[in-house]
């Protein structure tokens, strides 16, 4: 099965979620590589201080760039999950990529810019249903959601999603957590279910859960 992680916004935490995808794949024993398209290589990098660390489940990975299609179908005659970090932008990685994956997890930060930018994906999904890939799935993740109950955006964002008939909207919102960012800083190559915070295990347990069912 190949899941693109893509949105036409940078910086909603696409990579943080392939990685975490990855980490909690591993750990269920999958068979999980993860494909980095995005010429920053912030996933990539992640994958390699991974594997220095013996102790924790391994996690392949490849860096592919231009045209994804061949290079996915191969991964996914031998790989029974191919996770796919896309550039934060309408690249050619992004667009080749869909021709060859079974879903597309758009992460969206509940922003009005970020909400603006989900008819440009809708298009491009539409595109790609029509001509190369019918069976492709649709699917959207609250990302980066504020903890504090005060702050209701994610509730706002949630509405703008589910009136969106070609979008399938998770259940699970993933907040804005620092352990997020600890688990991968200074080199540790971690997921946020192997630091010791509850509530992060929880919503990545639940995003594999919802994606895979
Ligand atoms: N749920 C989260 N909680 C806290 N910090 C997060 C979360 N998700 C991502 N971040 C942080 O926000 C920044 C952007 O995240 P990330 O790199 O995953 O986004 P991206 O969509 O891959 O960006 P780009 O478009 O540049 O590839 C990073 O510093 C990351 O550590
Ligand atoms: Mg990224």
């Amino acid at each position: 099965m190949v899941i693109i992680i893509g949105s036409q916004k940078g910086g909603v935490g696409k990579s943080t979620i392939a990685v975490n995808l990855c980490t909690v794949l591993a750990h269920q024993g999958k068979d999980v590589i993860l494909v980095d398209s995005d010429r920053q290589s912030s996933s990539s990098n992640w994958a390699e201080d991974r594997a220095e660390d013996p102790d924790l489940p391994k996690v392949n990975f490849v860096q592919k760039y231009d045209n994804l299609r061949a290079t996915l179908k191969d991964l996914n005659s031998r790989y029974e999950y191919v996770i796919v970090d896309a550039a934060g932008r309408d690249s050619k990685e992004l667009r080749t990529g869909l021709v060859a994956a079974n879903i597309l997890l758009m992460p969206v930060r509940p922003s009005q810019f970020d909400l603006d930018t989900i008819p440009t994906m809708q298009e491009m999904v539409a595109e790609v249903r029509e001509e190369l890939n019918p069976e492709l799935k649709f699917k959207a993740v609250l990302s980066m959601a504020a903890t504090n109950p005060v702050i209701h955006e994610a509730d706002e964002a949630e509405k703008y999603l589910q009136d969106c008939e070609d979008i399938e909207l998770l259940k699970v919102v993933i907040c804005e957590r620092k352990v997020y960012r600890d688990s991968i800083y200074a080199g540790r190559g971690m997921g946020a279910i192997e630091m010791d915070n509850t509530k992060a295990k929880v919503e990545m347990n639940k995003l594999v859960k919802e994606l895979f069912v």
